[in-house]
C-alpha cells in the first residue's frame, strides 16, 4: 500500500462514517481483526490507474501478449476491494464491463453499495465475504481479476482462497494484477512493523488509536538514539512518512497480524500453482529493463536466463519495495506483425498533466532519466493537438523504422501521468456526469476521465 505517489484521496467520506458498524462479534473473532485483519477502522481511499482494465489491457499488449477483448462485454472482478474507489471508477468509465467487488468488511461494502446507488450504476456489484467463501460459490468467470494492497497482509490461508478463486474464476486468456509488499526494499520495515503490531495488541482503544501509540513509541525510540536506527538511517525517513499518514490507513498497513513482504520469485511460484504466468509490470516503467535498471547493472543481468533469479536481482537492483505484478492464465505471446497490428489500433490521449513540448526529465526511482528533445519534442505536440494513434505516431519522422523506441517514449509518458491509452470501444461512459457531481459531492480528489475509463487526481480541500 506505501507508495510516495499515492495520497488518501477523500479522508471525509470515510472518516465521517455514515452510520456503518465495523464491529464483528462471530465466534473466534476479535473486536478489532478478522482472520488477523484489521477491521474496527475504515481504509482509506486510494485509486490505482495500474490495475484499470484499460490500462492493463494496454501493458499486455505492449508486453506481446494477446490481451482479453474490452471491445465486447467483458467482467472484472477486485477481491478485497475495500469501500470500492477503484470499481466505482472503472464501472463508471467503462460501460461493456460488469464489476465485481469482495470484501469481508461490512462496513466497507455498506459505503461502496451505497456510492453504487447514488451514482446509478449498475454495472457493479459488491459482495460480502471472505475470500474463502467466495471462493466455494458460484461464479461466471472473469477476464480480469485484481488484488491491491492485500496480498501481503493475509494469512496463508486466505492467500490459498485467492489461488482458489484464480483457479475456479479466471478465463484462458484472463488477466491477474497482484500488488504485494516485497523484498528487500520492503525488508526494513519488519522491524517498525513489528513494534507497531506488538503495541498494538496491548494498547486499549481502536486500531487507529493503537497506531497512534505504536507511533509515538518509535519516534522516542529514534530521537533517543536506537541502534536500529542509527545503523539504518533510512528507518529515520519511513517514520518521518508514517508520521504524516492518516492513522486508519497505517492501521491497515501495519496492524494486521500476517504483514508479510516477500520475494517476487517466491510469490510467481506460490501463483502459478493456479495454473498463471507472470508477464511483467503493471507499473510500465519496470518493463523497461534498459531504463529502470542501472546501466551498470544490465550486462550482469544479460547472463542470467533464469526467470527467477532474474527477477530477485531486479529486486535488489532497484531496491523495490512494492511491486504490481501481471499474470496472465495460458499467455499467448504476439507474433512480431501481429503484436505491432494490435499497437498500432491503441490511441493516446495527453492528460492535463503534459508539460510542453520539449526535453523532459523524469525523476525515476533510479534517478533522473533525460527525455532526449528529438523524441519528446515531436511526439507530446503532436499529442497536445490530439488523441492519436500508435499508426500515426510511428508516422513521424521521429520514430520512422523504430516503434521499439516510441513504445518506450509512451510508456514514460504514462508512467508519468502525461498520457493515457484510450478506451478501444466507442461506447459512452452514461454516468460519467453523475460520477464527477459524487466525487465533488465527498471531496474525493479524483476526475473521472471516461475516454480512457479511468480517473486522474486532482487537488479538493477535504
Ligand atoms: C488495504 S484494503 C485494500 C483496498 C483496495 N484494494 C485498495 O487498494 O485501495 C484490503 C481489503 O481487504 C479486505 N480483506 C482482508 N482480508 C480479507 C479476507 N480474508 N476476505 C475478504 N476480504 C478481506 C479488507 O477488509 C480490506 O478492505
Amino acid at each position: 500500500m506505501i507508495r510516495p505517489s499515492l495520497s488518501v484521496i477523500a479522508r471525509r467520506w470515510l472518516g465521517f462514517g455514515v452510520g456503518c458498524r465495523y464491529v464483528f462479534l462471530e465466534s473466534g473473532v476479535s473486536m478489532s481483526r478478522r482472520e488477523g485483519y484489521v477491521i474496527d477502522v475504515p481504509y482509506p481511499l486510494h485509486f490505482h490507474k495500474e490495475m484499470q482494465p484499460v490500462w492493463m489491457n494496454y501493458i499486455a499488449t505492449s508486453l506481446g501478449c494477446a490481451a482479453p477483448d474490452i471491445r465486447s462485454p467483458y467482467r472484472y472482478c477486485e477481491l478485497g476491494c475495500g469501500a470500492g474507489i477503484n470499481l466505482l471508477v472503472a464501472a463508471a468509465g467503462n460501460p461493456l464491463g460488469e464489476f465485481v467487488g469482495v470484501d469481508f468488511n461490512a462496513g466497507h461494502v455498506a459505503l461502496a453499495q451505497q456510492a453504487a446507488r447514488s451514482i446509478g450504476l449498475d454495472n457493479v456489484q459488491f459482495i460480502e465475504a471472505s475470500f474463502a467463501d467466495f471462493a466455494r460459490q458460484e461464479h461466471e468467470p472473469f477476464d480480469f481479476i485484481a488484488c491491491h494492497g492485500t496480498w501481503s497482509w493475509l494469512p496463508p490461508q486466505a492467500q490459498a482462497s485467492i489461488l482458489q478463486s484464480l483457479h475456479r474464476y479466471l478465463k484462458p486468456g484472463g488477466l491477474f494484477y497482484l500488488h504485494y509488499m516485497c523484498h528487500p526494499g520492503a525488508t526494513r520495515l519488519t522491524a517498525i512493523q513489528k513494534i507497531l503490531h506488538e503495541v498494538s495488541l496491548t494498547m486499549p482503544g481502536d486500531s487507529a488509536e493503537a497506531a497512534r501509540h505504536g507511533v509515538e513509541l518509535l519516534r522516542r525510540l529514534a530521537d533517543n538514539g536506537a541502534g536500529a536506527f542509527e545503523d539504518n538511517p533510512g528507518l529515520r525517513d519511513e517514520l518521518a512518512a508514517l508520521e504524516n499518514e492518516h492513522l486508519t490507513y497505517l492501521a491497515h498497513e501495519f496492524l494486521t497480524d500476517y504483514w508479510r513482504p516477500q520475494h517476487s520469485a517466491d510469490v510467481h511460484r506460490i501463483v502459478a500453482q493456479a495454473e498463471l504466468t507472470f508477464i511483467g509490470s503493471a507499473d510500465c516503467f519496470e518493463n523497461m529493463d534498459s531504463l529502470s535498471i542501472p546501466g551498470a547493472i544490465q550486462p550482469i543481468l544479460s547472463g542470467i536466463s533464469q526467470a527467477a533469479l532474474r527477477e530477485t536481482i531486479k529486486d535488489t537492483a532497484r531496491n523495490q519495495h512494492q511491486r504490481f505484478d501481471m499474470f496472465q492464465r495460458q499467455p499467448k505471446a504476439l507474433g512480431a506483425e501481429q503484436h505491432l497490428l494490435e499497437l498500432d489500433a491503441v490511441r493516446f490521449m495527453a492528460m492535463a498533466s503534459m508539460p510542453p513540448a520539449g526535453p523532459l526529465s523524469f525523476s525515476t526511482p533510479i534517478g533522473a532519466i533525460p527525455g532526449p528533445e528529438a523524441i519528446f519534442e515531436p511526439l507530446i505536440r503532436a499529442l497536445l493537438a490530439g488523441p492519436r494513434s500508435f499508426a500515426e505516431l510511428r508516422q513521424m519522422g521521429a520514430f520512422a523504422g523504430e516503434p521499439g523506441v516510441l513504445l518506450q517514449a509512451l510508456q514514460m509518458l504514462m508512467w508519468a501521468g502525461y498520457a493515457h491509452p484510450l478506451r478501444p470501444d466507442g461506447s459512452v461512459a452514461q454516468q460519467a456526469g453523475a460520477f464527477a457531481e459524487w466525487l465533488r459531492s465527498r471531496a474525493v480528489a479524483l476526475s473521472p476521465l471516461a475516454e480512457c475509463g479511468t480517473a486522474v487526481m486532482c487537488k479538493r480541500e477535504a
